[in-house]
């Protein structure tokens, strides 16, 4: 059975709000969704933040690349003047906030990590490492928390994340079939196949729903398409159009 929501806001709130931003989580939040999928990256002194492009150019202007900027100077960069100018202060946020704000408000989250080239080891490690603290640290405080679900495209990122915090459930994304997708789930003892719905057919998903793993597809803006999604097995799926698509779809 699927343990987790089966709407999902793709980057906080989809096309509503500058993505992966803490904005875009107040904005799911209004539309009702309380499950976001959102990405993590690493700075240069090794802080996760959120980020979907490894360079600059697209939501935060300018040159450079995120591996090579301090955690200080990404947290102060303008991540929303491309959406709107109205959002000019809104900035990149760092994934310790998010997760904290997300856990706060009972949001759901599934944590894409997304290395930039050659980080894997340290991104997957990193990703994995502060989230088991967050996850300790809430506890103790008493905090009724939510178990994310960790995915990433990056293979050997969540093999090391996996290294680091066993514990951690894990999710493997594929955007083409692959076919050896199930040794790769089995290797990273993943609980989810997370892959892109343009290239699943009836037949994809009825093995990986008969081989017992969880199906999670991205990213979904058309009703009727999430509808035929349903009745191939598919668990749920993220998107970019939670105005179209309630989070109580299902
Ligand atoms: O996690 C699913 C989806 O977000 C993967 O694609 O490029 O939007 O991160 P992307
Ligand atoms: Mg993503």
């Amino acid at each position: 059975m699927w343990p987790y929501p089966k709407i999902v806001a793709h980057r906080g709130a989809g096309k509503l709000a500058p993505e992966n931003t803490l904005l875009a989580m107040q904005c799911g939040l209004e539309y009702g969704f309380h499950a976001v999928e959102f990405d993590v990256m690493l700075s240069k002194d090794g802080v996760p933040v959120l980020m979907h492009d490894p360079d600059f150019g697209r939501t935060v202007a300018g040159k450079g690349s995120v591996s090579n900027t301090l955690a200080k100077d990404l947290l102060q960069m303008d991540a929303g003047s491309w959406f709107d100018p109205r959002f000019s202060h809104v900035t990149v946020p760092d994934y310790e906030s998010i997760f904290r704000f997300c856990q706060a408000h009972g949001i759901w989250m599934n944590v894409e990590i997304k290395p930039a080239p050659g980080f894997e080891k340290q991104t997957g490690e990193v990703v994995a490492r502060t989230s088991q603290r967050l996850l300790a640290e809430l506890k103790a405080e008493g905090q009724t928390v939510r178990e994310p679900l960790f995915s990433s495209f990056a293979f050997d990122a969540l093999m090391w994340a996996k290294q680091a915090a066993p514990e951690l459930s894990l999710a493997y994304l594929l955007d083409e079939y692959e076919c050896n997708w199930q040794a790769s789930l089995e290797k990273l003892s993943a609980v989810s196949l997370n892959t892109n719905h343009k290239y699943l057919t009836a037949d994809w998903a009825r093995e990986i729903k008969s081989a017992g793993y969880g199906l999670f597809c991205y990213t979904v803006n058309d009703p009727v398409r999430a509808k035929e999604l349903f009745s191939w097995g598919v668990d749920g799926f993220c998107t970019d159009r939670i105005d179209l698509i309630a989070a109580d779809f299902a």
